[in-house]
């Protein structure tokens, strides 16, 4: 692949939104709520877990077919995690993908619920779709101990008690880990596991990605700091009047992203077993510390 990583994460966002909106259309829900969840989920994100779990079913040789399903749960998950990460009583955010966060255009009971669907509907996803019947058990249970209270929604938890603390490394290096990494870890092994691979290639798929979700959220802090909200398509500089827990607040903007660096390179020594095949996830490495949105 010799496309930049902007350029085919685009290519493969059209793809994905396809099935993504086809399996997000039901007809007995309140309309309000099918369009709050339609709305947050189909914006235009950048669709990079979605690209993991795809990229790591191939990689380990299985049909880019077999992982939409699992593809389309992270990506509810995640959205799931956006809508209520911009409430009013976690970030507070009305900006979000470039248009108004759930809670502003809709309103806060529907952003609730959306959240909610998103939640419930990653799983049923999952379990109706995937292909491989045998592996459903354990790729659920992949997704709910990654999303719940030992992965990222233990991660946000400890962002919003983290607020207003003094800074700390230790602290700050935790929350990143389950509230961003556990969803990338689950992305690259759900993934792997779509593929049907053995466990020794799940597993390193899976550090691949956390270190990954490390070093992507360092730069999404160093982003708070450093791009614009146009840039960004949701709010900039709110971190530190938030008083969040963040590297560039404990360490400052270079030693962050050398540690952004140091992640992005530990990522990449995961994938020396795939050889060139892998060469577009060494590059999407390196993109998630250098992107500008
Ligand atoms: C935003 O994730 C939340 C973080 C974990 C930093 P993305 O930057 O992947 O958001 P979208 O999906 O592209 O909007
Ligand atoms: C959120 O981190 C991570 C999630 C699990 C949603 P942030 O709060 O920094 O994400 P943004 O900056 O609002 O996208
Ligand atoms: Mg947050
Ligand atoms: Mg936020
Ligand atoms: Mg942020």
């Amino acid at each position: 692949m010799s496309d930049s990583p902007a350029d085919f994460l685009r290519t493969f966002a059209a793809e994905f939104d396809g099935r993504f909106d086809a399996y997000l259309k039901v007809a007995d829900v309140p309309a309000q709520l099918r369009e709050a969840v339609r709305y947050s989920a189909l914006a235009p994100g950048k669709r990079i877990r979605p690209y993991l779990v795809a990229r790591c079913c191939e990689l380990v040789g299985g049909r880019r077919d077999d992982a939409w399903p699992a593809a389309a749960a992270i990506e509810c998950v995640h959205a799931f995690s956006l809508v209520h990460d911009d409430l009013p009583a976690m970030d507070d955010d009305d900006l979000r993908r470039g248009r108004p966060t759930t809670h502003k255009q809709f309103n806060e009971a529907l952003a609730i619920l959306a959240g909610d669907a998103l939640l419930a509907l990653a799983f049923e996803l999952l379990v109706r779709h995937t292909p491989d019947r045998t592996r459903v058990g354990e790729m659920v249970l992949e997704l709910a101990r990654r999303t719940g209270w030992t992965g990222m929604i233990g991660g946000q938890a400890a962002d919003v008690l983290g607020q207003g603390t003094p800074p700390s490394e230790d602290l700050v290096k935790y929350i990143h880990g389950r509230k961003t990494a556990s969803l990338f870890e689950a992305a690259c092994r759900l993934g792997a596991m779509a593929g049907e691979e053995r466990a020794d290639a799940v597993a390193a798929l899976g550090r691949f990605g956390r270190h990954l979700g490390q070093a992507f959220q360092i730069a999404d802090d160093l982003l708070d700091v450093t791009a614009t909200s146009a840039e960004l398509g949701k709010r900039a500089g709110k971190d530190v009047s938030a008083g969040k827990q963040t590297y560039p607040r404990c360490v400052g903007v270079e030693a962050s992203r050398a540690m952004a660096a140091e992640e992005v390179q530990a990522a990449v020594a995961e994938l020396s077993p795939f050889g060139p095949s892998a060469n577009d996830l060494r590059a999407l490495a390196e993109y998630a510390v250098s992107r500008n949105y």
